[in-house]
């Protein structure tokens, strides 16, 4: 069996000093076994010390974003290729957060993809309907058509790898993560796009995309959602405090 696989977004938070005391916490205090893969996703400013102190450990690093762009003249940007300086093997692509706030579109979601097989990086691409779209009914229409879109033209070869992170935008950051039912339905759904994606284009990958979950993951919650459906999970909020990482590391290793 695949092992689960469990990232880390740490979003916008912790200073040096502090990310340097999570990581450390979570070292010492987590039990590291082959059922469960962990990605751990800092800020850009803290990937070099989290990809040192976690270089002897079973632990993936991974960036919450990256360039669309190669490297040359794009002030304030970072290439794929600079992220695999520090080890990155993970990148989040698309999240909730980017497209609202920072208008990230479909075609540079897609570009970022391209970019992050180009260089041997597992792109985690989120996708999920807002609330508005959920009252309407649309949910199953948008995350079919971010899949898409974010997938047009990108053609696997036989080592690339990409996950798919249903995150309901309602669900992040709220407390309120979707029920089993409603999860499970939108993993159905994903996987659909994933077969037709894969019949329908030249992709010929080794590995099948893979699903997770994301949206107020919790340790008492987050088996409702890894073996449902979900490969794994896409942690934010919980994933900030030692013990509560530890505690959801130990659920699915158990
Ligand atoms: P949350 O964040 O676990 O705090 O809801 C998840 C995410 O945005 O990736």
């Amino acid at each position: 069996m695949d092992a689960v696989l469990f990232v880390a977004n740490w979003k916008m938070n912790l200073r040096l000093a502090e990310q340097e005391q999570l990581v450390r916490g979570i070292l010492d205090a987590c039990t590291f076994a082959p059922q469960v893969e962990i990605v751990l996703c800092p800020s850009y400013t803290n990937l070099p010390a989290v990809a040192d102190m976690t270089k002897r450990f079973p632990v993936h690093v991974g960036s919450q974003d990256v360039s669309a762009r190669h490297v040359g003249a794009f002030t304030g940007e970072i290439a794929a290729e600079m992220l695999k300086d520090f080890t990155v093997t993970y990148c989040i692509v698309g999240h909730s957060e980017r497209r609202k706030y920072f208008g990230e579109t479909d075609a540079e979601i897609r570009d970022k993809i391209k970019a992050c097989l180009a260089n041997d990086i597992v792109p985690i691409i989120c996708v999920g309907e807002s609330f508005e779209d959920r009252q309407q009914n649309q949910q199953d229409r948008i995350v079919t058509e971010q899949i898409r879109q974010a997938l047009h033209g990108v053609v696997l070869q036989e080592k690339n790898r990409i996950v798919i992170a249903y995150e309901p935008v309602w669900a992040i950051g709220t407390g309120q993560s979707a029920s089993p039912e409603v999860a499970a339905h939108m993993a159905q759904v994903i996987n659909q796009v994933i077969t037709d994606y894969l019949h329908d284009s030249a992709s010929r990958p080794q590995q099948r995309p893979c699903v997770l979950y994301g949206g107020s993951v919790q340790a008492d919650t987050i088996q409702s959602f890894v073996g449902n459906g979900y490969a794994g999970v896409l942690v934010g909020g919980a994933s900030l405090h030692v013990e509560d990482f530890c505690h959801m590391i130990q659920v699915l290793i158990d």
